[in-house]
């Protein structure tokens, strides 16, 4: 994927009502992976073009060989759709691992993501079919519980010993300009010694950026740790995913006019959230935590001062952030 654009903001496209919409999931097999990217563009024009028309807000995710669909919108239209996405020869076999129905907890027309996961198809296979085999018995868990555990399940053998898959501490980095969130994913991987996992992700328009996580126990419990970039804060899929994190770490510059665009990012991605992560503030001086402060302030956004660090000091920033997770202590178990 390349980037062909400039950082614009993704436009915010709806507010979760009260509206009840259905919610399927669904994944099948890639026809032909090579070029993948470039069928998924095609998708999206196709996507554009419908979805908006109708009420529809859907997320594609590639990974392994696979497609993950997530749609959402009123009954008949949703179940039309999915009629039409099965009779696509750009992959087979459609597996539901997910319906339930409720408020739109997917927030705009389209996204997707692309996952250079090593994961062969077969082992990929193996959740898609455990979670079909589940839809229908008992209370469904949440649509961004199942993606979690389809194309990002924890490793850690102590959550995978768990009966709850999402009882683990994400914690997310975001940097207003420059490599610092992705840099301090990269210390801590080489502090605990488990793998970075990448991700790629792109919205309505031509936008394409980063992800990446890391995993380790920390105080006997699991944590995620994931930088994302600006941009990515108000796509579809991590829109959804982001009333699940525990904190939002926000790295701040010293450039007012950057510094002032994350927090704008991050007051249009919280827009109509049920709930939204503690924002935590890192910034390298007092004159930009004053600025923070003030602009916080108009979006009504409250954050918490971790301290006056350096984006680039991955350590003093992983310590400060750590002492508010010992605060915390247990992760939150899944609803
Ligand atoms: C995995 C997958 C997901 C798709 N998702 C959508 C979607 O959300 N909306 C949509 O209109 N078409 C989607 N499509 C494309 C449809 O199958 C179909 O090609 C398209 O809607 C036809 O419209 P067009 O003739 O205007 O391009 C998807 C296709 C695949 C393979």
């Amino acid at each position: 994927m390349t980037s062909l654009t400039p950082d614009q903001p993704e436009p915010v496209f709806a507010r979760p009502s009260e509206e009840e919409v259905e919610r399927v999931i669904c994944a099948s097999l890639v026809s032909d992976t090579r070029g993948v990217y470039a069928t998924m563009e095609q998708i999206r024009e196709s996507a554009m073009r419908h979805n908006p028309l109708v009420g529809i807000h859907a997320a594609l995710v590639y990974q392994s060989g696979w497609f993950v669909y997530w749609i959402e919108g009123s009954r008949g239209v949703v179940r039309e759709l999915l009629e039409r996405i099965s009779l696509d020869s750009r992959h087979q076999a459609q597996y539901v691992v997910h319906r339930s129905s409720g408020r739109h907890m997917l927030m705009t027309p389209w996204s997707m993501m692309l996952s250079p996961s090593r994961e062969g198809r077969e082992a990929f296979g193996r959740r898609v079919i455990a979670l079909s085999e589940q839809v229908g018995r008992g209370t469904p868990s949440p649509p961004t519980s199942i993606i979690r555990r389809l194309v990002m399940p924890m490793r850690l053998t102590k959550v995978l010993r768990s009966t709850d898959p999402d009882a683990y501490h994400r914690v997310v980095f975001c940097a207003a300009t420059g490599d610092g969130a992705f840099s301090l994913v990269r210390w801590l991987s080489d502090q605990y010694g488990t793998p970075v996992e990448s991700r790629r992700h792109a919205g309505t328009a031509n936008l394409d950026s980063a992800s990446a996580y890391v995993e380790f126990l920390h105080s006997g419990y699991p944590c995620r740790v994931i930088a994302v970039a600006r941009s990515n804060l108000t796509h579809g899929l991590h829109r959804s995913l982001l009333q699940d994190w525990r904190f939002l770490v926000l790295l701040f510059s010293g450039d007012p006019k950057r510094d002032a665009a994350l927090l704008e990012r991050v007051h249009e991605a919280f827009q109509g959230m049920p709930s939204t992560p503690e924002v935590l503030v890192v910034s390298p001086d007092a004159p930009t935590q004053v600025l923070v402060d003030d602009v916080a302030r108009t979006y009504g956004l409250a954050c918490l001062e971790v301290g006056h660090l350096s984006e680039l000091d991955s350590a003093a920033i992983w310590f400060a952030v750590r002492d508010r997770l010992d605060q915390i202590g247990a992760p939150r178990p899944s609803v």
